[in-house]
């Protein structure tokens, strides 16, 4: 049975990380009954809790109501069974690890326990999907949905692997819409979609500026902050992206840009300084010295 983007009406998101709680959370505003579930009772805590600081800021910003916040609530249910997750989902979005062997895994277990018409999407950062789409046990109906910061940022790569069928692409892009993202298509399989790929190119040059100590980390991202007026420079977004994220991502990389790259981020994943997620990572939070006054000048004339 082909689904249409009206016959979606609850969601499932596997995975309640950094990115996962953010895909629920638009879900729950978008209008989808809206199932999180994780391994860890404690990631779930955590993410509820992140979650309600991301309402306050949009209900602090206009972009949401009181109401809008009662109801999105209303529409989530957390859990750690994958059983009860796994009930009546017409659509998945999966953001666990990015670990080929566990999405291998994950995969697997819902596509035995998920009824035969759910469609399931990967949130993948780098892996190409090919590589565990025979392990959904339904390739045809799975494909890559790839979301950014999902409220910052909000574009959503659709990336079909050779056996997605052109039905699932198609309602990918309409669901893209209702979920408030501006979907970018992917003619093939790439790693890193569109942006990613470009990202890639310039987190690798700021690593090596540091791991070959030609600059700081603060220097690096004063540079790109000061020319671009971002809110952030290179090692600020891996400290939003998550350091292990990042680590998981370039470890299996043989270049030698890559390893020493590698191995600057598993120092301090070592020391538990993962990012934004865990109060440190190149920066300390909640205020990390580059968004103070003297970081960098921010007067334009
Ligand atoms: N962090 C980002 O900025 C970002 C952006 C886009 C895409 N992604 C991708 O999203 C995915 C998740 O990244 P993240 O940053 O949210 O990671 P994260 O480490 O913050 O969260 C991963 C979650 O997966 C859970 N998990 C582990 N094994 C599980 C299992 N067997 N079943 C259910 N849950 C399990 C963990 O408990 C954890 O809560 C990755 O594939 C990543 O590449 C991340």
């Amino acid at each position: 049975m082909k689904l249409k983007l009206n016959n979606i009406e609850n969601v499932l998101i596997l995975g309640s990380g950094v990115l996962g709680l953010r895909i629920g959370l638009q879900s729950a505003l978008s209008g989808f009954n809206t199932t999180i579930y994780d391994i860890s009772q404690k990631a779930l805590v955590n993410a509820e809790a992140i979650q309600n600081k991301i309402l306050a800021g949009l209900i602090k910003t206009g972009r949401i109501t009181t109401s809008d916040k009662a109801l999105a609530k209303k529409r989530i249910s957390w859990t750690t069974d994958p059983e009860m997750a796994a009930e009546n989902p017409d659509f998945i979005s999966e953001s666990v690890t990015e670990e080929l062997e566990l999405k291998k895994k994950v995969w697997h277990q819902f596509g035995q326990l998920c009824p035969p018409h759910t469609v399931f999407t990967t949130n993948t950062s780098f892996l190409l999907p090919s590589r565990f789409a025979e392990d959904t046990g339904r390739p045809g109906r799975f494909c890559a949905f790839h979301f950014h910061d999902v409220f910052k940022a909000n574009v959503v790569d659709i990336m079909p692997h050779p056996g997605t069928e052109t039905w699932v692409v198609a309602l990918l892009r309409e669901l893209g819409y209702k979920l408030h993202q501006t979907p970018v298509m992917m003619k093939k399989e790439s790693p890193g979609y569109v942006f990613n790929a470009m990202l890639m190119a310039v987190l690798g040059a700021a690593g090596a500026l540091v791991t070959h100590d030609i600059a700081t980390i603060e220097d690096v991202d004063r540079s790109w902050m000061g020319n671009f007026k971002t809110e952030s420079g290179p090692f600020g977004i891996i400290d939003s992206i998550g350091l292990d994220t990042a680590w998981h991502i370039i470890k299996d990389r043989k270049d030698a840009k890559s390893i020493r790259f590698a191995a600057l981020l598993k120092s301090y994943i070592d020391k538990d300084r993962l990012g934004l997620k865990s109060g440190e990572g190149f920066y300390t939070y909640p205020n990390p010295v580059f968004l103070r006054e003297d970081f960098i000048e921010r007067n334009t004339f």
